[in-house]
């Protein structure tokens, strides 16, 4: 299997911002916190944080994010988007949605799972984690954490993620053979890069067609916002991202996604 590489992610990503400056590391706490650390260093925008493993790998809603080393992909992004904070959960519909992409450039079928979930044959292979820092009510820097399972087996999944290995999959499950975690790392690189500049010239409208047309809508879906538990089916998406849900009672509510957390 070719060994990960930040110099290769360099030269492969045809960007022109995203990846100027790529960090590997073998072994990181977490590529979000090793690139919250960089910005505050003055890393500039486009900077990219790279590594085998994580030790302390973040997901949303403070749970862990846990992947072993050598086999997936973990890396982070870091943007500067001229937008209000209110907007900035916007880049967690563009991370799935590049995840997406990516899944799709190998010829597997990815569908997006609001808020941040990037499903293949209905099982979880990736995920976004966004992360901010704002000044007076304005995006300042923005890093957007991707995590896909690449070359992790079905066994190893069994194997380590125990009950939850029944809703994850890997694109080795998907493909039936493993991956360059380089060229993969280069086409999500890519197709952030398009999607960021696209959004921040042709606003949120493009953005909610394409996510709708890739997601799961018309399931049923249980939503937690804090001590809130929502449950109902998932019926559109409104024009300021937030999922439409229709309760039980035929009400219908609309919730934002809330977890774009300003990072330490
Ligand atoms: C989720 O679906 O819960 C979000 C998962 C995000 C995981 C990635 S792995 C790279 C980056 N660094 C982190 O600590 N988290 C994100």
């Amino acid at each position: 299997m070719t060994p990960l590489s930040g110099d290769s992610v360099k030269h492969a990503a045809q960007t022109r911002l995203l990846g100027n400056v790529v960090h590997y590391w073998e072994q990181v706490d977490s590529t979000n916190a090793a690139l919250g650390r960089l910005l505050k260093e003055g890393a500039a925008g486009g900077t990219v944080v790279l590594a085998d493993a994580q030790t302390v790998g973040k997901g949303r809603v403070g749970k862990p994010w846990f992947s072993p080393p050598g086999m997936n992909l973990h890396l982070s992004v870091l943007l500067k988007p001229a937008i209000p904070v209110t907007d900035a959960h916007f880049y967690t519909l563009i991370g799935s949605l590049a995840i997406a992409d990516a899944c799709e450039f190998y010829e597997v079928t990815a569908q997006v799972k609001w808020p941040n979930d990037v499903l293949v044959d209905d099982k979880k292979i990736g995920g976004v984690l966004a992360e901010l820092r704002a000044i007076n009510g304005r995006v300042d820097s923005l890093i957007l954490g991707v995590g896909i399972n690449v070359n992790i087996s079905r066994n190893t999944m069994n194997h380590l993620y125990g009950e939850a290995a029944a809703g994850a999959t890997s694109l080795h499950e998907a493909l039936g053979h493993t991956l360059d975690r380089n060229a993969l790392a280069a086409r999500v690189l890519e197709n952030l890069e398009r999607r960021h500049f696209h959004f921040l010239t042709h606003g949120k409208q493009p953005v909610i067609a394409e996510w709708r047309s890739r997601s799961f809508l018309g399931r049923r879906v249980t939503i937690h916002e804090g001590d809130i538990r929502v449950e109902g089916i998932a019926v559109n998406l409104d024009a300021e991202g937030c999922l439409i849900v229709t309760l039980d009672d035929g009400s219908t509510v609309h919730v934002r996604e809330g977890e774009v957390f300003p990072f330490h």
